[in-house]
């Protein structure tokens, strides 16, 4: 597999922010299902906090995800590294501060400042959360932790060195399909078909992602295999999730299951992996 890995020796990236469905965890599984030959072009079209992307660390590579503040923070690590670094040495950890900082309006703010005030909020917010409400306005109360790691200079500059060979597009998956040449790896994690419908976490960004999405998905990952991409997706283990992928090629892994206040359904939960290829 092509990878970038050259001249990062052990000092390899970590994913810079902390991301719900996160696949950090998964990695050591996903490891032995990745493709063994070589792929000219990563994408990977629903990237949150990107676990795969910078384990991976493709040469050349395609990101998307459908969150404003995510992708401008990209954006601004990828080209205004050293103003982000500024900003970000303004920030306090205490709870007045970051109310005032949550209030404020992304859409008004430069992108620099934008990119800080996210990764302050991902960084100081309880469990790291990103998450809105139905008018898309951020609502995780202040994390009270008492030493919370808000510039870690030195990852964030590994992070902008990988992203330096990296298309960062703000949207739906499917801009995925305008990259779709054979010889590219796809990567699909999206917000995952719910186990019942209360356990329904659908907040990353403001709209949802349902059934529809699902089938819409299901249609282009035919797509990215019929252009002659190899194509690997995540989701829950469901009926509806077999279904829709009948005939590919379907693994179990397991995961820790984070977010669950019921204590007897914090055990370990089937996932499903599907690929196009073996
Ligand atoms: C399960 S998370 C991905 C987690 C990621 N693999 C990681 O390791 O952090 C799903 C992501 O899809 C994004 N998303 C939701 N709907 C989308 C859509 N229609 N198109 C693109 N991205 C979308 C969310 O903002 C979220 O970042």
């Amino acid at each position: 597999m092509e990878k970038l890995n050259r001249g990062y020796n052990g000092n390899r990236p970590k994913p810079p922010v902390k991301w719900a469905g996160g696949k950090g965890q998964l990695i050591s599984q996903f490891e032995p299902l990745f493709p063994k030959q070589n792929f000219s072009l990563y994408i990977e079209p629903f990237v949150g906090g990107g676990a795969v992307f910078f384990h991976l660390l493709p040469s050349e590579a395609v990101i998307i995800d459908n969150n404003p503040e995510l992708i401008n923070f990209y954006i601004v690590v990828r080209d205004e590294l050293q103003a982000l670094l500024a900003d970000l040495e303004k920030h306090q950890n205490n709870e007045e501060y970051y109310y005032s900082i949550r209030a404020l309006d992304p859409d008004k703010m430069d992108p620099v400042c934008r990119a800080s005030r996210f990764l302050y909020l991902n960084k100081t917010g309880y469990n790291g959360l990103w998450r809105v409400n139905k008018k898309g306005k951020h609502n995780v109360p202040f994390g009270r932790y008492k030493n919370p790691r808000i510039v870690d200079k030195e990852n964030l500059q590994l992070v902008s060195r990988v992203l330096q060979h990296t298309e960062i597009i703000l949207g739906d998956f499917s801009k995925a399909l305008d990259f779709a040449l054979p010889g590219a790896f796809v990567y699909l994690d999206p917000p995952y078909h719910p186990l019942s419908e209360t356990a329904n976490f659908t907040s990353y960004t403001s709209d949802s992602f349902g059934v529809d999405d699902q089938r819409r998905l299901a249609e282009a990952f035919k797509e990215f295999d019929e252009r002659g991409c190899k194509v690997m997706l995540s989701n829950s283990d469901t009926p509806f999730i077999r279904e829709l992928y009948k005939g590919y090629d379907i693994r179990v892994v397991y995961a820790r299951r984070a977010i669950n206040c019921c204590a007897e359904k914090r055990g370990p939960i089937s996932e499903l992996v599907i690929r196009n290829y073996c």
